[in-house]
C-alpha cells in the first residue's frame, strides 16, 4: 500500500511545480510569499528582476528618451468595463473591449508600438506604504502598472517568449489632500469586488489619461529592462516608471486597503501589502528620459553650460580689442 500511495503524491504534486502554483505575499502566509517564489517559478530568481529602487544618483541619461506617444489614451472607448478582483490585485482588462486595438503606447525609445492589456495596482497597508518600484530608497504609498503587449504579437504567452514581448509603465502614487475625483469609479467599485474572483461592471468607460498625472510632465521617466513582478516574473519588460506622481487622497488609497480581500469566502485574510519588495539592479542601468530629474548631472548641462562654454571661449580668443 505504502508504494502506491507514495507514487500518487509524487505524481499529484508534479503539475504544481510545472505550471505557477501557488504563489503569495507575505501578508498571505510566509510559506508562499516572495522569497519562495523562485522554488515554484525559477524565472523569478533571475538576473534581471522588478521592481528596482531607481537611484537617481546612478540613472544614466539617454536623449533618445523622448515622449512617448500615447494614442487612445485620451478617449473613453465604448462599451463596458469590467472591475476584476483577481485573488493578488484589481485588475481591469482592456484587452476584448472592442477599442482593445485602439489605445498604445509608441516613441520614447520604445522600438515597436505596444497595445494596452490591462491596468493594476499595488499598494500597502494602514501603516506603510506599498509601491514596487522606490525612489532613492523612497516607496511610494500605491503604483499603478498599465501592462502593453508589442503589437507583434498575438497574445500574451507569445509575448512572453520575446524579450521584448512586454512594456508596463509605473506610476507611483503620493498622498494629497483632496481626492482624485478622476478614481471615483475605481474606487466606488471596490465594495462591490471585495472577494477573490468577483467583478463588477463598471457604470462607464474612461479615458486612461484620467488616470494620470498631467500629460505634460510625463515626458520626464526612467527606463530599464526588468520582468513581471508576479510569478512567472518573466524577463520580457521594457519598465518606464514616472517622475511625477499620481495624488490620491488618504481615503482613497485607505479604501483599496480596507474593502478588499486575498480569498473567497474568507474576510479574514485583508488584500494589503500586495507589492513585490525591490530585486537586485546587478549589471544593469537605469536611463532617464531628456525631461527626468538625475541628481548629479543636470539635464539643463548641454543647453545651458555648452553655449556658456562657447561664450567664454569666443570671449578669449576675440581678446582685447
Ligand atoms: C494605435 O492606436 C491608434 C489610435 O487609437 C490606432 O489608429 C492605431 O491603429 C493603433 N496602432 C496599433 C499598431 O495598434
Ligand atoms: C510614503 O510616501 C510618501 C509620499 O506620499 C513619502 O513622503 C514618505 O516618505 C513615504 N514613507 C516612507 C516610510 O517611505
Ligand atoms: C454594488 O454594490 C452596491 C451596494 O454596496 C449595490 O447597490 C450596487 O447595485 C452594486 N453594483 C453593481 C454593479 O453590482
Ligand atoms: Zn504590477
Amino acid at each position: 500500500m505504502r508504494i502506491p500511495l507514495l507514487l500518487g503524491i509524487t505524481f499529484a504534486s508534479l503539475p504544481l511545480v510545472l505550471q505557477a502554483g501557488p504563489w503569495c505575499y507575505d501578508s498571505q502566509g510566509p510559506k508562499c510569499g516572495p522569497s519562495h517564489w523562485k522554488e515554484i517559478m525559477p524565472t523569478c530568481g533571475g538576473e534581471n528582476q522588478s521592481p528596482i529602487n531607481i537611484d537617481r544618483w546612478k540613472a544614466q541619461w539617454d536623449k533618445d528618451l523622448d515622449e512617448i506617444l500615447f494614442e487612445g489614451y485620451d478617449q473613453a472607448p465604448p462599451g463596458r468595463w469590467r472591475l476584476l478582483n483577481d485573488g493578488h490585485t484589481v485588475v481591469l482588462n482592456l484587452d476584448g473591449a472592442s477599442a482593445a486595438e485602439q489605445i498604445n503606447i509608441t516613441r520614447g525609445g520604445l522600438h515597436d508600438t505596444y497595445r494596452a492589456l490591462q491596468f493594476h495596482f499595488h499598494w500597502g497597508d494602514l501603516n506603510r506604504n506599498g509601491s514596487e518600484h522606490t525612489f532613492d530608497g523612497i516607496q511610494y504609498p500605491m503604483e499603478l502598472h498599465i501592462v502593453h503587449i508589442n503589437a507583434k504579437y498575438k497574445t500574451l504567452s507569445e509575448a512572453k517568449g520575446h524579450p521584448n514581448g512586454l512594456a508596463v509603465l509605473g506610476f507611483l502614487c503620493k498622498v494629497s489632500d483632496a481626492d482624485n475625483t478622476n478614481y471615483n469609479t475605481i474606487v466606488a467599485g471596490l465594495k462591490n469586488i471585495s472577494q477573490a474572483d468577483s467583478y463588477v461592471e463598471l457604470a462607464s468607460t474612461f479615458s486612461l489619461s484620467n488616470l494620470l498625472p498631467d500629460m505634460a510632465l510625463l515626458s520626464k521617466y526612467y527606463r530599464y529592462k526588468g520582468s513581471l513582478t508576479t510569478p512567472t516574473c518573466d524577463e520580457v519588460v521594457t519598465w518606464t516608471v514616472f517622475e511625477e506622481p499620481i495624488p490620491l487622497s488618504k481615503s482613497q488609497i485607505n479604501a483599496f486597503i480596507k474593502t478588499l480581500y486575498f480569498k473567497k469566502l474568507d474576510t479574514t485574510s485583508r488584500m494589503i501589502n500586495n507589492f513585490r519588495p525591490v530585486q537586485p539592479l546587478r549589471s544593469r542601468k537605469v536611463f532617464a528620459s531628456r525631461d527626468a530629474t538625475i541628481s548629479c548631472c543636470s539635464p539643463l548641462a548641454p543647453s545651458f553650460f555648452v553655449p556658456l562654454f562657447l561664450y567664454v571661449l569666443a570671449g578669449l580668443f576675440s581678446g582685447p580689442s
